[in-house]
């Protein structure tokens, strides 16, 4: 997978260089382009924001950079030409009639050869494990990293010709920047990729693979501050180490994040079953129902 970043703070991304990711990028496995959006400015004080349309608090970033920096990228070249492989040639691209555009509200929408722009928005589709699947497999990602009040709108509106927009966010509340959404987006797409993690099977095991949070995890000593592995993990018994961790997963779940329960529940009926739906009673938790008064802490 290639992965392109505009950014004004190209160090920001530098920690993709280390452990399994840098590791990943010697591989060959991810093709990871950071590129500096002032590189693309054409004052000398290299200018990317201005003062918001209509008055207000804070900056706005200009087209102007960002319309260039977009285009450049879209033929895989940096400011100062090109860089890595050139990507594939994309059929439809390049539109460029100026007709008004829509954004793409999901990555699913019908590729039509043009590649993912991804915007890092507190007002963005929350970006989920399901959503970092689908990128996956995607053959290449540009990620445009506003700052400031965000992005001039008329940006996305013109790129939406030669990319797929998805404006992104990682939850509900607001950063600086999108930077360290971006950190999170090449990581968790990342590891999916194949090779990059050493074991797929951990893969699958994981919070939210399932539509559940992930069971508790211990290792050695047996005996530690006075607090022991629970038994039925040293008791080489597979079936009651599957059942337990099944069963602490659902507990999990349903005391902090019951959303997920019902998430599940809805989109698959069949997902719980006789033996879940009794140990999610324990918790307090019915489908449809009341869910546990107060998170327990744990
Ligand atoms: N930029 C600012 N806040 C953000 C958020 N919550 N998610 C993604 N990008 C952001």
């Amino acid at each position: 997978m290639r992965v392109d970043v505009v950014t004004i703070f190209p160090d920001y991304l530098a920690p993709l260089q280390l452990s399994l990711l840098g590791r990943a990028q010697r591989l060959g496995l991810l093709d990871l382009h950071v590129h500096d959006l002032r590189g693309w400015t054409e004052d000398r004080h290299r200018t990317v924001d201005d003062t918001p349309a209509g008055g207000g608090a804070g900056m706005v970033m200009l087209p102007e950079p960002w319309g260039l920096a977009l285009d450049a990228v879209h033929r895989g070249e940096g400011a100062g030409g090109p860089v890595g492989a050139a990507p594939t040639a994309e059929p439809g691209s390049d539109a460029g009639d100026g007709a008004a555009v829509e954004l793409a509200a999901a990555p699913d929408e019908p590729a039509d050869g043009r590649p993912l722009l991804l915007v890092p928005s507190p007002s963005g589709r929350r970006l989920d494990q399901a959503m970092a699947h689908e990128l996956a497999r995607e053959p290449r990602l540009v990620v445009a990293c506003g700052r400031y009040e965000g992005i001039d709108e008329r940006v996305l509106l013109d790129a939406a010709q030669r990319y797929r927009v998805v404006p992104f966010s990682l939850g509900d509340y607001v950063l600086n920047g999108g930077e360290v959404a971006a950190l999170a987006l090449v990581e968790a797409v990342g590891r999916l990729l194949p090779g990059v993690v050493g074991n797929p099977a951990s893969l699958l095991e994981e919070s939210h693979e399932q539509g559940l949070l992930e069971h508790p995890v211990y290792t050695r000593p047996p005996r530690w501050r006075g607090l022991d592995v629970p038994d039925v993990l040293l008791s080489g018994h597979h079936g009651q180490v599957a059942r337990w961790r099944r069963d602490e997963g659902l507990r999990r779940t349903a005391r902090r994040r019951p959303d997920l329960l019902e998430a599940l529940a809805a989109a698959d009926p069949g997902a719980l079953d006789r033996a879940d739906l009794a140990v999610l009673a324990e918790e307090g938790w019915v489908p449809g129902g009341r869910r546990p008064a107060a998170p327990s802490g744990d």
